[in-house]
Order: structure tokens, then C-alpha cells, then sequence
């Protein structure tokens, strides 16, 4: 038995769905998680999580009144732990020095404050937000400026799930990365950490480094996964241009074992609260050291995306005779990806408000997001019809567009929606998930990403 209490601060889709693992996988921790967001903490002590994520109630059910408690009192969540994980959110920087590039730590520095002020004892303090490199240093700072003589150990221990598969993730992970400083305490504090995940990961799967390495490795880990997805979307105009065909590109270089074949579909671009701020925040600090080379370098990986957004909406606008005005569009998906209700920066919203500023009519559908479409649009959500059912969406559109790959998108009776679409009907395809050849032999005419057009005339 460890007998001892872990706290988290922030119960998001980090803090929340990680915690929810380690209390099911480690019945001897007191495991509480917290958040400024009261309403939230209520509903993850109901079965209407505020978070959809698959398998996620399953795992809670599991722990939750046993050794699993979700708390609205910040400060004696605080005041009980022996390990503080802290998941705030971490986002761009709106104002400023660094504006719309650098990280705003306004919230994680106000945490930092707040552990300081309700410890009566020295605690373990783990970072799980992403951060930019050296904030464990600042954070240590801010926790030993205190008259209490207090100690403190900052550990890094950066999360990689993704949304939609997080359950499994936090599971059977490729890696579990603990980074410290390697004084005598610090060592004692990354071996508590590590014994926590000994619970079920093998420990040959947990790897410990140096706190920097650590805090840099999450960023480099999701720039090299975004740049993977910028390069196969750099390749789709190109095999538009010739001929080629985008998805026997994929598993030929996919093949090769040195290059995986994991991370190479052709998207209407990442979207996600990670990718993009990740590399802004490492572009921004490899101009903090003059490094302009590598910096230009990653900030192009964001510049494809954007790119890869924008001509998927223009191929729609050409391909509609250059006017959308009072036509009806589907957009199939608002969540950034399949299994998740998560919108943040999904590209489905990018392309919502290009068609409303064309003056279309927007209907929405969405299995799972749709409860976030005012949070996603603003003051625009009023101008979009959203639908739960995806035939209603497509009833007398003129066009549908794919944007997320919800599994049930595949599976629709595309026959049914043909028949009560407007002519002529077009489909575009933002992920590839769709059968090109029978949807014209339907009667549509077929768009893809990097593939040749199926136009009906
Ligand atoms: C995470 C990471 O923490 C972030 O650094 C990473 O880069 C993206 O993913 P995530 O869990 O997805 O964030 O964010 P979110 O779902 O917004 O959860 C953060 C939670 O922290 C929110 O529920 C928010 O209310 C809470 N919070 C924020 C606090 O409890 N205290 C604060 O001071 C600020
Ligand atoms: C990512 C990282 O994968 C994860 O390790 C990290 O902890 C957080 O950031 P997440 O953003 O939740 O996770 O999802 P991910 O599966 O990486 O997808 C990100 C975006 O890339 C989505 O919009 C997805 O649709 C898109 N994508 C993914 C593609 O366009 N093509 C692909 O081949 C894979």
C-alpha cells in the first residue's frame, strides 16, 4: 500500500482522462482531481462526463467513489497531496510580447502560486501541461520563494495520448517520459513517479532523462508528428496536378520500415489543441536563440496546413461555379477527429466560416460535437443549422464536405441521400474515407484529396 494522495489541477483531457487511469490501475493511491471549472467537476461526478472520450465513463465507473474523488476545493485538494500533477491548459499567447506564438503561462504560474500558498508541506510537483522548455526551473523558483521553507521537486512527465484513443494510450503506452534534475531529492521524487506507472507499465517502457530533454521531447514529438502530416498534404496538389494517386503513395512510402507506415493519411488539415500551438511554441523559442533556420523550417509545417485549409475550400467554391451564395452545404464533422467532441482548431471550423462569409447556407452534423458548436463559432453558431442526423443535414444540399472521419460517415446510404439532394450534387471528401467509384456510379460528382476528380456531367 502507498498509502499515499495524488491531486491533479485542471480536469480536462489530460488531467481528467490520465487520472481516471492511474486510480483504476492503482487502487493503493488516493487519487483527487480538481478544476476552477465547478460546473465541470459536477459533471465528472455524474455518469454525463464533460468530456467524450471512448471508454472513459468505463474507466471512472471503475475508480470513481473508491479511490477516485473529484473536488471543487482547489486548496485542500492541494493541502492533502503528496504529488501534485498539474494539466492546466496552456495556450497561445493572445497579447503581448510573443503574441500568437508563445505560450500563455499565466494560469500555470497562478497554480504554481496556489500550491505554495495552501502547502503546509514540501510536495512533489509533476508537470503534465505541455510547456515551453525551462519552465520546471521557473516553476521551482516560484515554489522555493517561500518563507515556509518548504521544499519542493519539479518533475516533467509529458503526456502523449490522443483524443479518440486515450484510453489505450495511457494503457499500453509506446513510452512513458519522466524528466527531473539530478540532485539526490530530485532523483528520490522522478522514482516516485515512476513507481506509479510500475503499476502497469513495463519498466522498460518508462524512460527517465533530464528535465529539459523531457520538456522538449513532447514538443519535438508532436512537430514531427505534424510535420509527417504537413508532408503527405504537401503531396496531394501534386498528384492532382499529374495523375498520381495519393493513397498508393501513402502505403508504397508507408512500406518502407524506416519510414512507418503510421501518420501518412491526407487530411483537410490537423486540427487539435496541440499541433499548432506546439510548433508556434517552438518556433517562438528557436527565436528566442536566434535560431532562424530551424525555426523557418517548423513554421512551414503550419504554413502547409493552412494551405492544405484553404484549397480544399477553394476547390469547393471553383468546382461550384465560383458561387456558394444561398446554396446548401453538409459539412460532415466538427470535431478536429473521429472519437473525440474536442473542436479546438478543428479545420472543420476554418471551412464553416469560409462558406458562411460566401453567404452558404451551413448545415452542420456532428455524432458527437455539436453540444461545442457555440463554443466553436461564437455569435456565428446562429447562422448554422446544425442537425444530429446526417440525412437531414443532406436534405436538399447541393454539396456535402467530409471533414471528419467519424466511421459512421462510411456507412451512410449515400443512395437515400443522392435522391433528395439538389442537382448536380458534389461530394468532397476531406479525409479519403470515402468509396470515390460508387458515389459516382450513384450520380455524384467525387472529389478526394490527391486523387483524380470523378466528375459526373
Ligand atoms: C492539455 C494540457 O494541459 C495542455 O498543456 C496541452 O498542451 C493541451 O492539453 P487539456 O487537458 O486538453 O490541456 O485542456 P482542457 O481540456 O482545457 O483542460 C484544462 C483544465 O484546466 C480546464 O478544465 C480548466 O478549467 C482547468 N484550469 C485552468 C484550472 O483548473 N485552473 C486554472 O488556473 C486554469
Ligand atoms: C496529438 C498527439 O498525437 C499526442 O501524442 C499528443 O499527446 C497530443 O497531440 P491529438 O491532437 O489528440 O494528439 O490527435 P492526433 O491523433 O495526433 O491527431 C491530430 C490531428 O491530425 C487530427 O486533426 C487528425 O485528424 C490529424 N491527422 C492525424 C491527419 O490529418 N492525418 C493523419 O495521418 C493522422
Amino acid at each position: 500500500m502507498s498509502g499515499k494522495t495524488v491531486t491533479c489541477i485542471g480536469a480536462g483531457y489530460v488531467g481528467g482522462v490520465t487520472m481516471a487511469v492511474i486510480a483504476a490501475k492503482c487502487p493503493d493511491y488516493k487519487v483527487l482531481v480538481t478544476d476552477i471549472d465547478e460546473e465541470k467537476i459536477k459533471r465528472w461526478n455524474t455518469d454525463d462526463l464533460p468530456i467524450y472520450e471512448p471508454g472513459l465513463l468505463e474507466t471512472v465507473q471503475k475508480a470513481r467513489g473508491r479511490n477516485l474523488f473529484y473536488l471543487t476545493d482547489v486548496k485542500s485538494c492541494i493541502k492533502e497531496a503528496d504529488i501534485i500533477f498539474v494539466s492546466v491548459n496552456t495556450p497561445t499567447k493572445t497579447f503581448g510580447e510573443g503574441a500568437g506564438k508563445c505560450v500563455d503561462l499565466q494560469y500555470w504560474e497562478k497554480t504554481a502560486r496556489d500550491i505554495l500558498e495552501s502547502s503546509d508541506r514540501g510536495k512533489i510537483v509533476v508537470e503534465k501541461s505541455t510547456l515551453p522548455v525551462k519552465t520546471a526551473e521557473a516553476m521551482k523558483k516560484i515554489l522555493e520563494s517561500n518563507k515556509k521553507s518548504l521544499k519542493f521537486e519539479v518533475i516533467s512527465n509529458p503526456e502523449f495520448l490522443a483524443e479518440g484513443t486515450a484510453i489505450a494510450d495511457l494503457e499500453t503506452p509506446d513510452r512513458v517520459l519522466i524528466g527531473s534534475s539530478q540532485t539526490k531529492e530530485a532523483l528520490a521524487a522522478r522514482d516516485e513517479i515512476v513507481r506509479i506507472y510500475e503499476h502497469w507499465v513495463p519498466s522498460e517502457k518508462i524512460v527517465t532523462s533530464n528535465i529539459w530533454s523531457s520538456e522538449l521531447s513532447k514538443l519535438i514529438a508532436n512537430a514531427f508528428l505534424a510535420q509527417r502530416i504537413s508532408s503527405i498534404n504537401s503531396i496531394t496538389p501534386l498528384c492532382e496536378a499529374t495523375g498520381a494517386d495519393i493513397s498508393e503513395i501513402s502505403k508504397a512510402v508507408g512500406l518502407d520500415t524506416r519510414i512507418g507506415g503510421r501518420f501518412l493519411s491526407p487530411s483537410v488539415g490537423f486540427g487539435g489543441s496541440c499541433f499548432k500551438k506546439d510548433i508556434l511554441n517552438l518556433v517562438y523559442i528557436c527565436e528566442s536563440y536566434s535560431l532562424k533556420e530551424t525555426a523557418e523550417y517548423w513554421e512551414n509545417v503550419l504554413k502547409i496546413n493552412e494551405y492544405q485549409q484553404e484549397r480544399f475550400f477553394l476547390k469547393m467554391l471553383r468546382t461550384m461555379f465560383n458561387t456558394m451564395a444561398g446554396k446548401k452545404i453538409a459539412v460532415f464533422g466538427l470535431s478536429f477527429k473521429a472519437d473525440t467532441d474536442d473542436t479546438r482548431e478543428s479545420p472543420s471550423i476554418y471551412l464553416v466560416k469560409k462558406l458562411l462569409a460566401e453567404k452558404a447556407q451551413v448545415a452542420l452534423t456532428d455524432p458527437k460535437a455539436l453540444r461545442n458548436a457555440f463554443w466553436a463559432f461564437g455569435d456565428d453558431a446562429e447562422k448554422i443549422e446544425l442537425f444530429e442526423d446526417p440525412y437531414k443535414a443532406a436534405e436538399n444540399a447541393h454539396a456535402i464536405a467530409v471533414v471528419t472521419e467519424w466511421e459512421v460517415y462510411k456507412k451512410l446510404d449515400y443512395e437515400r441521400i443522392f435522391g433528395k439532394m439538389s442537382q448536380p450534387s458534389f461530394i468532397f471528401d476531406g479525409r479519403n474515407i470515402l468509396d470515390g467509384e460508387k458515389l459516382h456510379k450513384i450520380g455524384f460528382s467525387f472529389f478526394a484529396l490527391g486523387k483524380p476528380p470523378l466528375i459526373r456531367d
